[in-house]
C-alpha cells in the first residue's frame, strides 16, 4: 500500500509517498481502508521536525515517521479480540502517538479498536474525519478547565479546527463564548454560537475586558498567543495551553497544558453530534493523498478556513 511518511525532516518536500507492506492489526486492533485523512498543524510541525526540537526524545530516533492523526474509512480486518466492530464497517478513528513508522496518510492504517467510532448511518465520512483529533481536545479541554454554565471564555483561534469546535461545545454547555478570531470571522464565529467577538487587529485584552469587566472565567488558546490572552484571564481563571506548556502563571491563574488522547466512546458522541446537526462540519479542499504536500503549503500559508483532507 502507499503511506505518505518523512525520512528527512524539512518543508513540504520532506513528504514522501512510499509504497510499505499492508500492516496488520494486532489483538485489539482494527485495520481501516483509508476514505479520508485531515491535515492539521501537528503534521506540519511532525514533518518539520519541530515536535522533537521542543521535546527531545517525543519521537525517537527511526528511519521513518507516519504523518497523520484523523482517519475515516472502513474496517477491513479486525484482530481477534476485537467483539465491537466488524470488517465493512464505517469508522473514524484517532491515531493519537506520534512515534510510529506509519500515520493515517495512507490507504490502510491500524488503531486501536478503543480509539475508534462508528459513523452514524447518512452521514458523510469525509467530513466526520475532520472531528477526531480537534473535537476532542475540544471537548477534553473543556473537561479539564470545567467551566461552569453562566461562565465566560475566550476561544482565540476561533475559525480554526479547534477554535470552531471549542466555541461551539462550550456554547452548547450554556457558557458565554467571546471568540477572537481573523477580522473577516465574526459571521462565521458567531453562528457556532460566539456571544461576542474580537477581531484579531483589536488588542486582545483590552477588548475582552470591555466586554468582561475583570476577565473571562477561562480561556481556550487555539491561536497560541500565549501571554496576550493571559491577560484576557480574571485572577484564579484558567487558561488551556494546546502547545507545549504555555505561559507562566500569574494571578493564580491555572495554566493547564491540554494533550489530546484517543476516546473511541467520546468521538461516538462528537459523531452524534454531527449527525444532528450541533456540531458544524468544514471541508475547505481535498487533495489527493499524493499531493499531500501542496496541501501541506496550503495549510502552513494561512487563512484556510475548514480543514484540507488527503484522499487516497
Ligand atoms: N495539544 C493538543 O492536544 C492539540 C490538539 C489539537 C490542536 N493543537 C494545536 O492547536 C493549534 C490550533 O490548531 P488548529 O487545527 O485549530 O489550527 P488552525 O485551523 O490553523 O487554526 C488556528 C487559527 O488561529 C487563527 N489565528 C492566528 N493568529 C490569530 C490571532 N492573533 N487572533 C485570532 N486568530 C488567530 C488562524 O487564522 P489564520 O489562518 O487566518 O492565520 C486560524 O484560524 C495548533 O498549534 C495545533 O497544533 C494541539
Amino acid at each position: 500500500m502507499r503511506a505518505v511518511v518523512v525520512r528527512h525532516y524539512g518543508g513540504p518536500e520532506a513528504l514522501e509517498v512510499i509504497d510499505v507492506p499492508v500492516p496488520e492489526p494486532g489483538r485489539s486492533q482494527v485495520r481501516i481502508r483509508v476514505d479520508a485523512a485531515a491535515v492539521n498543524p501537528v503534521d506540519i510541525a511532525t514533518r518539520a521536525g519541530l515536535m522533537n526540537a521542543a521535546r527531545p526524545g517525543v519521537i525517537r530516533e527511526r528511519s521513518q515517521v507516519g504523518i497523520g492523526w484523523d482517519v475515516a474509512g472502513v474496517i477491513d480486518a479486525t484482530g481477534p479480540d476485537v467483539t465491537g466492530f466488524a470488517a465493512g464497517e464505517r469508522v473514524i478513528g484517532l491515531r493519537d502517538r506520534l512515534d510510529l513508522p506509519l500515520g493515517t496518510y495512507a490507504e490502510q492504517v491500524v488503531l486501536d479498536a478503543a480509539d475508534v467510532a462508528r459513523v452514524p448511518d447518512g452521514s458523510d465520512s469525509m467530513a466526520l474525519s475532520t472531528v477526531p483529533l480537534n473535537g476532542l481536545t475540544a471537548l477534553q479541554a473543556l473537561g479539564i478547565l470545567a467551566p461552569l454554565a453562566g461562565q465566560t471564555v475566550l476561544v482565540t483561534g476561533a475559525a480554526g479546527g479547534l477554535g470552531a469546535f471549542s466555541v461551539e461545545l462550550a456554547a452548547m454547555r450554556g457558557l458565554r463564548v467571546i471568540a477572537a478570531a481573523g477580522d473577516d470571522d465574526e459571521k462565521l464565529v458567531r453562528g457556532l454560537g460566539a456571544a461576542e467577538f474580537v477581531p484579531r487587529s483589536a488588542d486582545l485584552a483590552a477588548a475582552v475586558r470591555d466586554l468582561v469587566p475583570g476577565g473571562v472565567d477561562a480561556v481556550f488558546d487555539a491561536a497560541v498567543l500565549g501571554y496576550p490572552a493571559l491577560d484576557a484571564v480574571r485572577a484564579r481563571g484558567a487558561f488551556a495551553a494546546f502547545v507545549g506548556t504555555g505561559p507562566v502563571p500569574v494571578r493564580g491563574i491555572r495554566v493547564v497544558p491540554v494533550n489530546i488522547h484517543a476516546d473511541g466512546a467520546a468521538l461516538a458522541g462528537l459523531a452524534g453530534l454531527a449527525a444532528a446537526g450541533k456540531l458544524t462540519l468544514r471541508v475547505a479542499d481535498t487533495y489527493p493523498l499524493a499531493d499531500a504536500a501542496r496541501a501541506h503549503e496550503r495549510l502552513q500559508a494561512g487563512g484556510v478556513r475548514g480543514r484540507l483532507v488527503l484522499i487516497p
